[in-house]
């Protein structure tokens, strides 16, 4: 106890100190410690996954699984914000409310520009959303069918959501995990659409096909005997992406609870053809889409105009190992940055790359030039350097001796957090994780924010996203060896929260 207030002492001198010379912002203008800066976070209570997303008329809808009542998991709701830039949120109503079918889980949302489903008109054809109904009753009892999928729809572009009157849209089969319908849109050979719901089943994913978004019926399944199997596969989505040789590829997002490859939740992908409804793998390797331990559940933003043709993908920033354990106080986990995924090819095998998006260049508050040991600006901003030879060691760190050690040896790309702050509440946050990286790195760009740190390799080929909480934010950067041109670039804070 001593010693705790003999050092928290010593650094808030140290803090003024720095702030006398150096006007420095250490806490966000909302006045919480860790309230994220510019990632998104709920204004209060309990937040998981990314939920719904679409893009309506230039704003980014995003929704999240949201329990208003408390900072810990309870009954789920889709909390709603939007976005022109993805970075700055506007807070909204409550979109969808647990009724009498259970709590509302997760799920997409996509245009249905035709009004296939005739919930709409020609004219103002609807948005449906499609997300999975957990009864809460039936999951305490011995039922295996209280999963069941229902869709939602507006008519206003998004502001405000109606559950379809004949829900559940597919009823439970007798298996108790199924959710977390991904809808997309695909056309058959005959230039016809159809819709195809990427469902996650125990530790399986199955495909179901419909006509108009309201009757569905099985088309295929995918996972045995391929893939990690750690615990149930969740919050999946299926992609189409170009390779780097121009050929078109699908990519199938599956992330596993626990069983990723540092503890607890982690997003894995597979490679391959979709055919006649059925997902086919070019190989049986496994690949996970960051290799941190706190980015989960993430999926895409459906209805992208092809103008931009991005494939732009938002994390859940935590893991269920922790997340209801983390030292905030109002409100509890934020989303990762957006990113842009594209594949790219590592002698002969493709991989998936993470971009951080290019609009977080338009927050930047201001870009300076560092030497090898430097100050900080405060605790929202991005590191970059060009990587000299292979390897690197880096680290940011405060006066009271937290650090977050960053460093690529022998091909294996490290960030350690076992120092970095706050560990207390489990004892498998404080931990080194590695990644296997065979490839050159040339370079290093690093975002950090009040309570994470997220690591792009050559702009994010190896990504590894993790959460930290200093007792005090972190003051200064040192780069012990292979490193190059550094410079940091301080954040604007663009969260709007009322607190
Ligand atoms: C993933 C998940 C989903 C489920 C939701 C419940 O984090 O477990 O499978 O729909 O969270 O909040």
């Amino acid at each position: 106890m001593i010693r705790k207030a003999y050092i928290f002492i010593f650094s808030s001198c140290i803090l003024l100190a720095c702030c006398q010379s150096d006007p420095i912002v250490f806490e966000s203008p909302t006045g919480e410690k860790y309230r994220s800066e510019y990632h998104f976070t709920p204004e209060k209570a309990w937040m998981n996954d990314p939920n719904g997303m679409v893009y309506i008329d230039g704003d980014y809808h995003l929704f999240y699984q949201y329990y208003p009542d408390s900072t810990v998991w309870g009954p789920m709701h889709w909390g709603h914000t939007t976005s022109k830039d993805m970075l700055t949120w506007e807070h909204k109503p409550i979109a969808l409310y647990p009724d009498s079918l259970g709590y509302i889980f997760s799920g997409s949302a996509v245009f249905d520009s035709n009004n296939s489903s005739g919930l709409g008109t020609e004219s103002n054809p609807p948005y449906v959303a499609i997300y999975t109904y957990h009864d809460p009753v039936g999951a305490k009892s011995n039922s295996t069918t209280f999963q069941t999928q229902g869709i939602a729809y507006s008519l206003d572009k998004g502001e405000s959501w109606t559950p379809f009157e004949n829900n559940p849209v597919l009823e439970n089969p007798g298996i108790r995990d199924f959710r977390d319908p991904k809808v997309m849109k695909m056309s058959r050979e005959d230039g016809s659409d159809y819709w195809v719901m990427t469902l996650a089943v125990k530790d399986e994913i199955h495909f179901y096909g419909s006509p108009n978004l309201i009757d569905w019926e099985k088309l295929s399944d995918f996972g045995k005997n391929i893939g990690a199997h750690g615990g149930v596969w969740e919050c999946p989505d299926l992609l189409q992406l170009t390779a780097p040789n121009g050929d078109e590829k699908w990519v199938l997002l599956v992330s596993l609870n626990p069983g990723g490859p540092q503890m607890g939740s982690a997003t894995q992908y597979f490679i391959g053809e979709f055919i006649d409804g059925e997902f086919v793998p070019d190989d049986e390797m496994i690949r996970w889409v960051d290799y941190g331990p706190d980015n989960y559940a993430g999926v895409t933003w459906s209805n992208i105009p092809d103008s931009d043709g991005r494939t732009l993908f938002i994390g859940w920033m935590s893991n269920w190992l922790y997340a209801q354990l983390v030292p905030t106080e109002t409100w509890r986990s934020a989303m990762t940055i957006p990113r842009e995924l594209t594949l790219f090819d590592v002698d002969g095998t493709l991989l998936l790359k993470s971009r951080p998006v290019e609009e977080l260049k338009s927050i930047r508050k201001k870009s300076f030039t560092i030497s090898d040991i430097s100050e900080l600006p405060g605790q929202a901003f991005e590191f970059n350097a060009e990587v000299e030879s292979d390897s690197f060691l880096f680290k940011i760190y405060n006066e009271a001796g937290e650090e977050i050690v960053f460093s690529k040896e022998n091909g294996l790309v490290t960030v350690d957090r076992s120092n970095a702050g706050r560990k207390d509440f489990h004892p498998d946050f404080a931990a080194s994780h590695s990644a296997p990286m065979s490839w050159e790195a040339n370079h290093v760009r690093v975002f950090v924010d009040a309570n994470s740190v997220e690591l792009f390799i050559n702009d994010g080929e190896l990504v590894m996203t993790s959460l930290v909480f200093p007792e005090n934010p972190y003051t200064n950067i040192s780069v012990e060896n292979g490193l190059d041109d550094l410079s940091i670039q301080s954040m604007k804070s663009v969260m709007n929260h009322s607190k």
